[in-house]
């Protein structure tokens, strides 16, 4: 069966959450949860692929979460640092794309050069784009996009200015809105994340913290989707 019979979405977004407290539980320190949350991404990853998910993206890191203590930060940079380095292979063994997006000017020159490199070795892989929203947040991103659309449009462009237009300024012009959106750990809030995006994205909240969130969990978020009925505002 093909993927539109499956009702397969074409771009499923999460928002990774609970390895703090999943490292709590553990009488261990938070960090100790993001290195097992780096596990639950290697295999929501293949997941995804396996599944012939064209768009894969990761709330990795909010413009927020900048306010966390420093050592938090940077390990978690650390981390993520280290995963570019040493799943670059497997990214292109199975041809995906690795993109980052986000206010990329609060990176290091360190992470700025990892993340090129990585999307540049990664820039012809064409069976799956996975995104990593790294120093991202939805206000930011209508922000910025509203003072680039406003530049180069000028005030009369902006009188007129059409949603798809506008769209275009948005970090993630060119690709799909997301299908359905999951977030772990029993949250029940979309934290400043995809706010234009997900205009009639479907949500998926799971009980289960991010390390522990694996195939077979990422699986049943898919089951649970290809059950919902999308009206997209209209009558059937
Ligand atoms: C939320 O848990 C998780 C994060 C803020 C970080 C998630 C990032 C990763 C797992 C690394 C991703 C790496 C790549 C390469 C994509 P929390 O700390 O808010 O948990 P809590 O709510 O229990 O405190």
């Amino acid at each position: 069966m093909d993927n539109k019979n499956r009702n397969i979405p074409v771009h499923v977004s999460i928002i990774m959450d609970g390895n703090g407290r999943w490292a709590k539980a553990r009488g261990q320190q938070r960090v100790y949860g993001h290195a097992a949350g780096i596990e639950s991404v290697r295999a929501v990853t293949e997941a995804a692929v396996e599944e012939g998910v064209e768009y894969l993206s990761l709330y990795a890191f909010s413009e927020e979460n900048w306010n966390r203590p420093e050592s938090e930060v940077s390990t978690l940079m650390d981390l993520m640092m280290d995963a570019m380095k040493k799943e670059l292979p497997t990214l292109m063994d199975n041809g995906v794309r690795f993109v980052v997006l986000g206010n990329r000017k609060r990176l290091s020159d360190r992470l700025n050069e990892g993340i090129d490199f990585l999307m540049e070795k990664t820039s012809g892989c064409e069976r799956m784009t996975m995104i990593v929203f790294l120093s991202y947040s939805g206000k930011w991103d209508i922000c910025q996009a509203a003072s680039r659309a406003a530049a180069q449009l000028g005030p009369e462009g902006m009188a007129n200015l059409t949603q798809e237009q506008f769209g275009q300024y948005l970090v993630t012009a060119g690709i799909p809105d997301p299908d359905l959106l999951i977030r772990t750990s029993g949250e029940e809030r979309i934290s400043n994340y995809l706010l234009w995006q997900c205009a009639y994205t479907e949500f998926y909240f799971s009980p289960v913290l991010w390390p522990d969130f694996r195939k077979e969990e990422f699986r049943e978020a898919l089951r649970a989707y290809s059950e919902r009925d999308r009206r997209y505002g209209k009558v059937k």
